[in-house]
């Protein structure tokens, strides 16, 4: 039983990747690390973490590079307003946009960001692969 609990604690250390420490990653920030080949970006949003895959699921660009803020929806009455401010972010390439707070495309459910799990702990972000 110990040897099991000793594997599943290594294995979520590898899969555990340091990203910042929390003292230096203020609201409203975001930063993009390479984790095995793979560009992960994780923005400071709303007083949350979210981390997602930095490859457009479109063409492949670099979707959390761009412009993050809201977007357009319809309310109940059919009226159009401004919605999830500061949780939308639109790929430079072509403008494609996803919630950061869940990857999904905010036209599509075909399309998503992958995303992955955050953690703080003693001070520091870390991301799980
Ligand atoms: S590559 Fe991202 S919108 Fe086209």
């Amino acid at each position: 039983m110990a040897a099991n609990d000793d594997t599943a604690d290594r294995a979520t250390d590898e899969n555990r990747h340091h990203v910042v420490s929390v003292d230096e990653f203020g609201e409203g920030e975001r930063v993009i690390i390479d984790i095995q080949g793979r560009e992960i970006a994780v923005f400071h949003s709303n007083g949350e973490y979210h981390a997602l895959s930095n490859y457009c699921t479109h063409q492949g660009g670099p979707a959390c590079e761009g412009l993050l803020s809201g977007t357009l929806d319809v309310d109940e009455d059919g009226e159009l307003i401004w919605s999830c401010e500061d949780e939308i972010v639109s790929c430079p390439w072509h403008g494609w946009e996803f919630d950061i707070t869940d990857g999904r495309h905010t036209a599509s459910d075909k399309y998503r960001l992958p995303t992955y799990e955050v953690h703080v702990e003693d001070g520091e972000l870390y991301v799980e692969l």
